[in-house]
């Protein structure tokens, strides 16, 4: 069964239960700590926690990696004016604009061990000091931090303070990647192919051929490479069907030849090159090895998919398996 929590698309059982976890503390103040690979979700995750938390404030997201560490300090605490050089006027910092509401600390692993420091220290006070002032003032923000660091290995490297990583993580999810819920990508990939067919106004569906390929996919990138790999195929389709053809080469190369297909037409040690021997060569049988050949190099490129070979070989799926089915008799 197909779910929508807030945003967060699954039909996959393991996700499915951290959402509904996240619906239990979504409207409570705990800190939380969101982690997984690259492009599994951390971010719409966070997004949902603050839509069902309810908080009236804004979700004011911040990426520590991206930002050097001064300006990080400033972008998140704020500064009277005069603090620094440059400083010539006072300005609120993200954890008051996040005041009621959610702030998103994203990448927090990459946070410096100074700053980790005064996180902390807003977390246990609830209050926010600007830079240049001494004045506490108060703050009531739900905090979400999100890594795809293991943060037990960066304590362990010294790289991360053990007492705010029990701050943080009063509630963790781990979200899984995408090749442990293969569920999920059909589902993603019809909930995306809606989303950029509207987008860019187009009216295409996706075949058998288009999708099967993406179900053996490994995914590094998670749920942004495959969004991506639908957004590409909307944007450069000319037909109204999405087909292996729409797929870029890497999906098509990197599958998996399952090895009930290469024993499907005949052992793999009768691939053969041909030699054109005038005094011996037997027509029927020459064409019948080249048809052999190229049938079996389909079905490798399209992962031992029918219906993908045959759309390569631009023939008809039942022509396919008929072919299949008279080598396989005549390898016999
Ligand atoms: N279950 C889902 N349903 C719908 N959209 C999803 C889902 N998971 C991820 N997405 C979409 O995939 C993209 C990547 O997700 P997101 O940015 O939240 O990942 P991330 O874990 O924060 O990645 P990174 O670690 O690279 O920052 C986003 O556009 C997001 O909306
Ligand atoms: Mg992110």
């Amino acid at each position: 069964m197909i779910r929508n929590f807030a945003g967060i698309i699954t039909a996959s059982y393991k996700l499915i239960k951290v959402c509904e976890q996240i619906e239990k503390v979504a409207t409570t103040d705990a800190t939380i700590l969101v982690t997984g690979e690259s492009g599994t979700g951390k971010e719409l995750v966070a997004r949902a926690i603050h839509k069902l938390s309810k908080r009236s404030g804004n979700f004011i997201s911040i990426n520590c990696a991206a930002i050097p560490d001064d300006i990080l300090e400033s972008e998140l605490f704020g500064y009277v004016k005069g603090a620094f050089t440059g400083a010539f006027n006072s300005r609120e910092g993200k954890f008051q604009a996040a005041n009621k509401g959610t702030l998103f600390l994203d990448e927090i692993g990459e946070m410096s061990l100074r700053l980790q420091a005064k996180l902390l220290r807003v977390i246990q006070e609830k209050t926010v000091q600007k830079l240049g002032s001494n004045v506490d003032e108060q703050v009531d923000v739900r905090i979400v931090a999100a890594t795809n660091k293991n943060l037990r290995d960066e304590v362990v490297k010294g790289n991360f303070r053990e007492d705010l990583l029990y701050r943080l993580e009063v509630v963790h999810f781990e979200l899984p990647p995408l090749r442990e819920r293969k569920e999920d990508i059909s589902v993603l990939a019809h909930h995306f192919l809606e989303k950029f067919k509207s987008k860019y106004s187009k009216n295409i569906s996706m075949s058998q051929s288009f999708i099967e390929p993406l179900k053996m996919h490994e995914f590094r990138g998670n749920v942004r490479e495959l969004q991506n790999i639908i957004e590409r195929a909307v944007l450069l389709c000319d037909s109204p069907e999405l087909t292996s053809k729409d797929l870029p080469a890497y999906v098509l190369k990197n599958i998996d030849v399952k090895e009930e297909y290469k024993t499907d037409v005949c052992d793999k040690k009768e691939l053969q090159t041909f030699n054109l021997d005038f005094d011996r060569i037997n027509l029927v049988e020459f064409l019948t090895n080249i048809e052999k050949e190229i049938i079996l190099r389909a079905l490798e490129k399209a992962g031992g998919n029918k219906t993908v070979a045959a759309e390569m070989l631009n023939v008809n799926r039942t022509t396919l398996i008929e072919k299949i089915k008279r080598l396989c008799k005549e390898a016999a």
